[in-house]
């Protein structure tokens, strides 16, 4: 049966955390019921407010009734609480506290956190859960809360948010504020890869990293850059770190920023052509509490890359470089993009410029690995071998993570509906994922969180996950060395 041919049925169960939700809403109408604007069609369904399968509408609202001032006192008013629900969801869900691993870090210095961070539901070990079906699981709520998808710090509108160390360096370097003044980014940040992070070129593997520890961004890359790219190239870069406008980002009274924005650059999210946490949500499924909150994907190693994005899976690079601004910038709604200032790419003076950049990019070196991708013998401790082992035998890893960059450049659906009941979760649906991209584990250490939805938070976890998913039932000492054989990549 299919995840909406269920739904009906499913959303009846869990109408009390609905009606909860319902009655919140109702609530908070009330208390500013003399500002208030009406009900806002966008965020309503066939069955109710922010229930159904359906929404009331594909439309979001454009012409906006209140002024900016009121909207901003409004949503500012309003960011506590929203922060308050968001933080208590990841207390319940994970161990957020700063564990760093001894003896491995990141590409440059930035220690890695250790240990599984999701929190086991009372009276169960990882072992117990791993011997039941996942009939067994779903019957008995047993799925650990931190294995379903992870909302949206504010899912009921979505939209990019910027770490706070980026907001910061952006505003130091270009004078542009990135802050929101209706939520924050949620994740502590010794869960986020190392900022900034390194630039290795293909074409000149011979310089190393050629960032010089500092942040690219549209007032050093000249200076950085000019004498190693051609000029196609750098204009390529330029572009990348360029602004344009963007939903939260613009001059209109419908913005995210108090002051009118100029806009986000790719680079905002892609920093150095890495990531750095930076969230939004997948602008392709309505209703609004149906898109995935979504990861910002590293562009490194992007030349050995078939598909492109976790779910759209666009076929090249220059598809996808023209469909973020013209499309995921204004939450694949094309009305407002037309009304906040859509910026179409001229595709043989601008996009294959930018795509020349981002294919150059390469992952990080991974001393220990030879020219399959496999572990050299002579450099690698005996639990990374031990590891090797279980990844491509008993946990069947390698079967869709294949070396040399541990990917099939596949899309997989790994079924995690099969272990939990439909539920809404802070104004999110979670229905299970559909088919997601292989993501390369080359360079997983330095890529952290991961999954499309940021929701794991270790490599541990990971291990804790897959485990799950594929019913392979691995013993403690096999997972530790599964661990050690992914650090090494
Ligand atoms: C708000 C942060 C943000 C900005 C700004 C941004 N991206 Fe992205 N990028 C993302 C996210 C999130 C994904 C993952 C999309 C998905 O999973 O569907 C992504 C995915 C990609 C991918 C696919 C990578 C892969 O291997 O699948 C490419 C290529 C890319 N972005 C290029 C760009 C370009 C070019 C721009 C500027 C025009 C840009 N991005 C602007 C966040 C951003
Ligand atoms: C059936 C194919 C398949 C198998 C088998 C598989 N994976 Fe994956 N892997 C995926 C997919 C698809 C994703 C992305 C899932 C998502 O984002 O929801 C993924 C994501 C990951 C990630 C996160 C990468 C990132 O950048 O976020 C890690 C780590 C990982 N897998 C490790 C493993 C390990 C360890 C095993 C074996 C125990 C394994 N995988 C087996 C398909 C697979």
């Amino acid at each position: 049966m299919s995840a909406t041919a269920r739904l009906p049925a499913a959303m009846r169960l869990v109408s009390l955390s609905c009606t909860t939700l319902v009655l919140a809403l109702g609530y908070a109408h009330a208390q500013q019921a003399s500002q208030t604007p009406a009900p806002n069609p966008y965020s309503m369904g066939t069955e109710g407010l922010n229930q159904g399968p359906r929404g009331l509408t594909s439309y979001m609202p454009v012409a906006i009734t209140v002024s900016f001032a009121s909207l901003m006192a409004r949503l500012s008013a309003e960011k506590p609480a929203v922060e308050q629900t968001h933080n208590a969801l990841l207390s319940e869900r994970y161990d957020l506290s700063d564990r760093p691993a001894q003896g491995v870090t990141m590409d440059r210095a930035k220690p890695i956190q250790e240990g599984v961070r999701i929190k086991l539901p009372a009276g169960v070990t990882w072992e117990s859960l791993a011997a039941m079906s996942p009939d067994q699981i779903r019957d008995q709520n047993l799925y650990p809360k931190g294995f379903y998808p992870l909302p949206h710090p504010k899912h009921q509108e979505g939209g990019f948010v910027f770490p706070h160390f980026l907001i910061d360096a952006i505003k130091q370097q270009d004078g542009r504020d990135l802050k929101r003044f209706d939520i924050d980014f949620d994740l502590p940040d010794h869960f986020l890869a190392e900022f900034p992070p390194a630039i290795y070129l293909t074409p000149r593997t011979d310089l190393g990293d050629v960032s010089q520890g500092k942040l690219v961004s549209l007032t050093n890359y000249y200076q950085l850059f000019n004498g190693i790219l051609t000029p196609r190239q750098l204009e390529g870069l330029r572009l990348l770190l360029t602004p344009f406008p963007q939903q939260q980002f613009n001059a209109t009274e419908d913005r995210r920023a108090e002051l009118p924005s100029q806009g986000a650059a790719c680079f905002d999210c892609h920093s150095n052509g890495h990531q750095n946490g930076a969230t939004h949500e997948a602008p392709d499924a309505r209703p609004q509490w149906f898109r995935h909150r979504i990861k910002t994907i590293s562009l490194r190693g992007l030349n050995v890359q078939r598909l492109f994005g976790s779910q759209r899976a666009l076929k090249t690079v220059e598809d996808f470089t023209e469909f973020e601004q013209r499309t995921a910038y204004f939450d694949g709604d094309i009305v407002e993009a037309t009304k906040k200032g859509v910026n179409p790419l001229e595709r043989g003076s601008q996009v294959d410029f930018m795509a020349d950049f981002q294919e150059m990019l390469d992952f990080a070196p991974a001393p220990k690995l030879d020219v399959f991708g496999k572990l050299d013998p002579a450099k690698a401790t005996q639990a990374e071998m031990r590891g090797q082992d279980i990844f491509f035998g008993k946990g069947q890893c390698a079967t869709c993570h294949q070396p040399p960059f541990y990917t099939d450049n596949l899309m997989h659906d790994l079924h995690t509906e099969r272990f939990f009941k439909p539920v809404m979760i802070n104004n999110m649906m979670a229905v299970g994922d559909g088919p997601i991209k292989t993501f390369a584990l080359r360079g997983a250490k330095d890529n952290p969180p991961y999954l499309h939805d940021e929701r794991l938070l270790t490599l541990e976890d990971t291990v804790e996950f897959f485990n799950l998913i594929l019913g392979t039932k691995l013993a403690p000492q096999e997972k530790q060395d599964l661990v050690a054989f992914m650090r090494a990549l």
